[in-house]
């Protein structure tokens, strides 16, 4: 197929949120057009460009025609340093001094319209509030919005390789790298940072945490000028830019013989290093590091500890105001668990709460929201709560390693409301995740939110195309905390397909089912891991890839579920503040949907409904196939209303989730029926 037609096939699936449709309408036509067809924006800086990028393109698609820019105009962008033109537009000092930086106003008066940044970031932002708007139909008149942002950073990581492939992409091969080289399709990076600007996101780390021998060489000369392109083109976009680095660079690079953290040379090392990166990259925001974890090196293997590891970055990096994100993703894989007292879940706790207070003010340590790693549900992290002198990133997953990896359908908002809502206690009432990463439970310096993203080459950019309403959703999120899973959702339906009535209805049902379908044809009750090894998809009940000890299930003739109470088990659930500690550790408070997580159970223990534990297991995973036989049939209702590039993609994958889910409920309904011997209650066939 010729390329152009091909583009044009796709381009729908590729501007994902930013679609810009045309006005049809007549009259919706003559309101909007009132207000865009001039406009004054002072400054021409990198960001001032890329506002006037993004408006031209949105005028253009959405009118047919293009806005006049000149000084006194219809549409009035500026920020508050602009003093004199706030006065004469009837804005005052103190509805801006009540916003952060990264905040805006948007004002209509007399068939004028203005929009104040507190920043030129707040302007940026801004504008995209106000084409959200104009592409939702929503009404300009007398319109009064104040809006910032309420965490602080908001951020990506992307996990691509220089190679081009991507840890755990599921979307094609890299957009920032091809075969040993740094892209030089600045087209799509640019649209890449339009997406993520349009939802907020301010951060992004543009390399896998897992730092392979040659992207080490990204903070060296080899790199640091195609680095610097990128770094340029996020910029423009109020985008940050964050490279993972290697702990053991002074060695890999340096030809150093050590990278301990406390050695004189290794420590200089970094700060010639850093100013070196900072003579390419000024505004460069700092390093993320993966450190001793699956086979990382780290200050372990100088009997240092994680502070003084982040602390030698971080000393570096001061001068600048650059940053250490340092995860916490951090075990021992090879751990031996068959005392039932050693326990991945505890790890991170047992290291980073003894160090809490010891870490230098530019370090932020990113945590995952549960205690092992992006599992279908898992309770929240203990380190939340726990750590109280110590800035904090929450590290989400939207890419869908172990949520069906862009194949089934998850929508993942309603999880993450559910981890930033969860109360963690240690104030009193009220001390929720929220309260922890927006700063204001323990005024902390920095402090925020970070995902993994789910993007890659592919012309709809996450594969599956309704996999896009994640990455909106987390850029929505991270902005909004308060808005409902719901809202989210309704805004990315419009601005994706459209103003259809019986498309929102349906789209919405599926998107806000799916993640409790995918739960119940894998793994209800909090149980986790029973993937494939490796790779991750699909069902292998035995298949946790650190097996030889056992499986993590632990399932035997009587029951199944890990025992991390504090009486016969591995006390995790002591991480917690005491009444949290107390409602998991009581098998009769325990959620059930956690339930296996925290207690070991006859599998005749009945649950909060009245159903037994394998009962519940064999009608989940008989209802799982039969809600993504449903959700299919709902996607074929719209097929009409749907452009075919983006109804075929997601139609091929619903059956492959179909295939997956069939083979999730035959396989765990059968293994569970054998260890059991305990029949389903309603006679069913366990396989076909
Ligand atoms: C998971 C994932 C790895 C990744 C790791 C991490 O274990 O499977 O691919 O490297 O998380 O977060 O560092």
């Amino acid at each position: 197929m010729q390329h152009v037609e091909m583009e044009s096939m796709t381009e729908q699936a590729y501007r994902c949120w930013l679609q810009y449709e045309t006005i049809l309408n007549k009259q919706e036509e003559a309101h909007y057009w009132s207000y865009v067809q001039t406009i004054s924006l002072q400054k021409e800086t990198l960001i001032g460009q890329a506002i006037k990028r993004e408006l031209n393109l949105a005028v253009e698609s959405m009118f047919g025609k293009t806005s006049t820019w000149q000084e006194d105009a219809q549409l009035v962008l500026t920020t508050v340093a602009d003093k004199a033109r706030l006065r004469k537009h009837g804005i005052n000092q103190e509805e801006i001094a009540e916003l952060n930086e990264e905040g805006y106003i948007i004002k209509e008066k007399d068939n004028q319209l203005i929009v104040v940044g507190a920043s030129e970031k707040g302007l940026l932002y801004g504008v995209f509030h106000l084409l959200r708007l104009i592409s939702q139909k929503q009404s300009l008149t007398d319109l009064t919005i104040q809006d910032a942002p309420q965490n602080q950073i908001r951020m990506l990581n992307q996990w691509d390789n220089i190679d081009g492939s991507i840890e755990r992409g599921y979307s094609g091969q890299s957009i920032f790298y091809s075969n040993g080289t740094v892209t030089t399709d600045e087209k799509r990076l640019t649209d890449y940072a339009r997406l993520l600007a349009s939802v907020g996101i301010n951060a992004i780390s543009i390399n896998n945490v897992n730092v392979w021998k040659e992207e080490t060489h990204l903070i060296s000369e080899r790199y640091l000028t195609d680095v610097q392109r990128l770094e340029e083109i996020f910029q423009s976009y109020g985008v940050t830019v964050y490279l993972s680095i290697n702990f053991a660079s002074p060695i890999e690079l340096g030809h150093l013989d050590t990278a301990d953290p406390l050695d004189a040379g290794v420590q200089q090392w970094w700060k010639e290093k850093v100013a070196e990166i900072y003579s390419y990259m000024p505004r460069f925001g700092g390093f993320v590091v993966k450190a001793d974890s699956e086979h990382r090196p780290g200050p372990f293997t100088y009997e240092r500890d994680h502070a003084d590891g982040a602390n030698l970055l971080a000393d570096a990096l001061s001068p600048y105001n650059g940053m250490v994100i340092w995860r916490c993703f951090v075990y021992n894989c090879m751990q031996d668990w068959r005392d039932r007292k050693t326990d991945r879940a505890r790890a991170a706790y047992d290291h980073f709460v003894p160090l809490d207070g010891r870490f230098r003010d530019n370090v932020v340590l990113q945590i995952k929201n549960g205690p092992m790693d992006f599992q279908v549900r898992e309770p929240v992290s203990p380190l939340f709560g726990a750590l109280q002198q110590t800035n904090q990133l929450l590290e989400f997953q939207i890419t869908q390693e172990y949520l069906g990896q862009q194949k089934d359908l998850c929508y993942l908002v309603p999880m993450w409301k559910e981890v930033l809502q969860f109360d963690t206690k240690v104030q009193g009432e009220g001390s929720t995740v929220q309260s922890i990463v927006n700063g204001s439970l323990y005024q902390a310096k920095i402090s925020g939110i970070a995902a993994v993203a789910n993007s890659g080459d592919e012309q709809s950019w996450t594969g599956h195309t309704l996999a896009q309403a994640n990455l909106f959703g987390y850029g929505r999120l991270t902005w909004n905390a308060d808005l409902t899973a719901e809202e989210i959702l309704h805004e990315w339906i419009v601005l994706t397909f459209g103003h259809e009535e019986k498309l929102k209805r349906v789209l919405s049902e599926m998107l806000l089912a799916s993640w409790s379908i995918y739960e119940n044809y894998t793994t209800p009750l909090g149980i986790g891991w029973m993937v494939n090894p490796n790779h991750h998809y699909g069902v292998n009940v035995d298949g946790y890839e650190y097996s030889r000890w056992g499986t993590y299930h632990f399932a035997d003739r009587e029951g199944l579920g890990v025992d991390r109470t504090r009486e016969s088990g591995t006390a995790f659930v002591d991480q917690y503040a005491k009444e949290n500690a107390d409602r998991f550790n009581a098998l009769d408070q325990c959620p059930d949907d956690l339930l296996l997580f925290f207690h070991h159970v006859p599998y005749t223990h009945r649950l909060k409904n009245g159903k037994t534990v394998i009962q519940h297991y064999y009608d989940s995973h008989f209802e799982g196939v039969t809600d993504v036989e449903w959700l299919i049939s709902e996607w074929q209702s719209l097929k009409s209303l749907i452009d075919p590039y983006r109804y075929k993609n997601v139609a091929e994958r619903l059956q492959l989730q179909l295939s997956n889910a069939r083979e999730w409920r035959d396989q765990v309904n059968t293994y569970f029926l054998r260890k059991s011997g305990i029949p389903d209650a309603d006679g069913r066939k366990m396989y076909e």
